[in-house]
């Protein structure tokens, strides 16, 4: 009986350390959508800027504040840029084509905006490395958020 009661924890222990090490390997919903079209609009540009890679810490904070269903920034996230967008059935391609269609009101000569374009300068700003992006059923919207380190729109220089 000992035995057999031995046998069975350790077996729930090896299925739980599986299910663990799964977790930890699975990719974020949508994470290669979102990297690709950071990474597409950084290297269009051709001024040598470093693909960001994922960042596991910043997505947790994105994922949570996504979830919450604010439509507005999390003042708690901490030292990261962030870059919020929600809409009807609005899929991680739909949220990032928005941000990065800000591109056409970025005038770098002067470092303007002739509308909204500061998610795009998030995104294609200089010293930000990584970033990490979650979205969340909201019912009548889908809510994403990319948080993103070290920070950009900081300061007054361009973003490269
Ligand atoms: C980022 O861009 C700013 C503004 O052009 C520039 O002053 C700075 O040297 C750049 N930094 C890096 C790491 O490329």
């Amino acid at each position: 009986m000992a035995v057999q009661c031995s046998a069975r924890y350790v077996v729930v222990a090896v299925v739980t350390i599986a299910a663990i090490l799964t977790v930890s390997q699975a990719q974020a919903p949508d994470q290669a959508t979102y990297l690709a079209a950071h990474n597409a609009a950084r290297s269009e540009l051709n001024v040598g800027l470093v693909p960001l890679v994922w960042n596991d810490a910043a997505y947790a904070v994105a994922a949570s504040w996504a979830a919450g269903c604010q439509f507005d920034h999390n003042a708690n996230r901490g030292n990261y840029g962030e870059n919020i967008a929600w809409g009807t059935s609005l899929t991680a391609t739909g949220a990032m084509k928005s941000w990065v269609a800000e591109k056409a009101k970025y005038d770098y000569a002067t470092n303007t905006c002739s509308a909204v374009c500061g998610h795009y300068t998030q995104i294609v700003w200089n010293t930000t490395t990584s970033v990490g992006c979650a979205s969340a059923d909201c019912g009548t919207s889908i809510f994403h958020v990319c948080d993103y380190s070290p920070p950009g729109n900081v300061g007054n220089d361009p973003p490269y």
